[in-house]
């Protein structure tokens, strides 16, 4: 989602379903030694469990500057079974900010600069060990394709350039992985860790896809080398897709994106999908199609995916609900995410885009109680 920069957060300071029978079998073994999170055929294992994964973004967490915030969060999650949580891991600036305001790395004048302090990755060490303890399983991503908490061109303000040669500046790639680099190692022993993710959304608009297809090979790889016992995704919108396509712009490859090519790359473990029909000139009842059109082309590379955002203002239970029910009984997707979830912090509601979904609201109740329900 492109999230519009929040003014709020500068306040802040600063499966009883039948449809596969590998999946009906949970709770067995644990399908990686390593204890940590893995994939398993077209479903996901955590914590020795098999079986489809409800979860929700909450991109602000690691932002804000009360931790007892963040653990009030992580508690309403983690009572409610949201099992999957995804983060922002960057916050990119271009100047220091107000000493209070988060932010992780500074690029300019042609360096990047990490900030270890305590308005710097420490936010994201108590995010982390927060979800430890409370058995949240967090995807943490590394850079932004909007402008947003910084995002690519907050790098590309810093080393020339533009959004599209982004992904081959060497400067920019260097930064990127150091950035990497440090907050993979920081948590690569982590049980809270879910997934490791290239990018919000990258898009490359006109670009041959081998532009990202190559980048995510390379960017995977370098993850790989440093941490191979966690899963690794790209984060991307489902863009580019011929099977089962209707022609329609989500589907083609215009934003530099090859769905399927990508899923291949041997270092990327799973797939995702966004689903925003009001942004995308779509009608919200075709949302199902892009739901189940993805699921086969995962289960086509044999692959789980996850519907990892989606989101509208109009009418979230009737027109989200069968999206859920879709991606529940689709082989080959294994967990969902609602765009976004909302709780009330100590400095008042959480950010709020339209599509915020509040714990103990009504909606709550259809899409996450009773979706948690289906899911058995
Ligand atoms: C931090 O948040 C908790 C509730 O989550 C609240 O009770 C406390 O007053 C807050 N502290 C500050 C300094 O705002
Ligand atoms: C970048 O360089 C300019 C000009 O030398 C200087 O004014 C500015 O403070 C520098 N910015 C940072 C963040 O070091
Ligand atoms: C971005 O930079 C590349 C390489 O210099 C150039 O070919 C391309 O036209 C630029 N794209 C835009 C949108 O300016
Ligand atoms: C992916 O990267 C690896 C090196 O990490 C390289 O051997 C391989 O050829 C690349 N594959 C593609 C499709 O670019
Ligand atoms: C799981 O275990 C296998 C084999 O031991 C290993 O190759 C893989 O990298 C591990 N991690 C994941 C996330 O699959
Ligand atoms: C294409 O879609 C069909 C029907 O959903 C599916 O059976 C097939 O596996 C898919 N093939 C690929 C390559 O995605
Ligand atoms: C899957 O769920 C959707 C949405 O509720 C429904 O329309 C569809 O018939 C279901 N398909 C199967 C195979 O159960």
């Amino acid at each position: 989602m492109r999230a519009a920069f929040l003014p709020l957060l500068t306040l802040f300071g600063h499966h009883a379903f039948a449809r596969s029978t590998s999946r009906t079998a949970t709770g067995s073994s644990l399908a990686n030694s390593t204890g940590f999170p893995t994939t398993d055929g077209l479903d996901f294992n955590i914590d020795g469990t098999t079986s489809y994964y409800a979860g929700t973004n909450t991109y602000w967490l690691a932002f804000l500057n009360n931790n007892s915030d963040v653990d009030h969060v992580l508690d309403d999650l983690a009572s409610s079974d949201l099992k999957i949580l995804r983060i922002w891991g960057f916050n990119d600036v271009n100047t220091i900010p107000a000493s209070g305001t988060v932010w992780f790395q500074l690029h300019a004048n042609g360096t990047s600069t990490i900030n270890t302090g305590t308005d710097g990755l420490q936010k994201l060490d108590y995010v982390v060990s927060s979800a430890e303890s409370r058995g949240v399983k967090l995807i943490i991503n590394f850079v932004n394709n909007w402008d947003d908490y910084g995002g690519m061109y907050a790098y590309v303000v810093a080393y020339g350039g533009n959004q599209t040669s982004w992904y081959t500046n060497s400067q920019i790639q260097t930064a990127y992985q150091t950035y990497i680099k440090t907050v993979v190692n920081r948590y690569s022993s982590s049980s809270a860790i879910f997934a490791w993710e290239l990018a919000n959304e990258p898009r490359c608009n006109g670009c041959d896809t081998s532009v990202i297809t190559d980048w995510v090979n390379a960017t995977s790889a370098y993850i790989k080398s440093l941490d191979p016992n966690h899963l690794v995704t790209i984060g991307d919108e489902g863009f580019g897709l011929t099977n089962g396509s209707d022609g329609s712009y989500p589907y083609t490859f215009g934003e530099g994106l090859d769905f399927t090519t990508n899923l291949n790359i041997p270092t990327i473990d799973f797939g995702t999908l966004h689903l925003y029909p009001d942004s995308w000139g779509e009608a919200l009842s075709w949302g199902s199609s892009w739901v189940s059109t993805h699921g086969a082309a995962c289960a086509a590379v044999g692959k789980p995916c996850i519907l990892e955002e989606f989101g509208t203002s109009s009418d979230q239970c009737a027109n989200e609900g069968p999206w859920q029910a879709t991606a529940l009984n689709t082989s080959g997707i294994a967990a969902d995410m609602f765009w976004q979830y909302g709780d009330t912090l100590s400095t008042g509601e959480s950010p709020d885009d339209g599509n915020t979904i509040y714990y103990g609201s009504d909606i709550y109740t259809c899409i996450v109680t009773d979706h948690i329900q289906a899911i058995g």
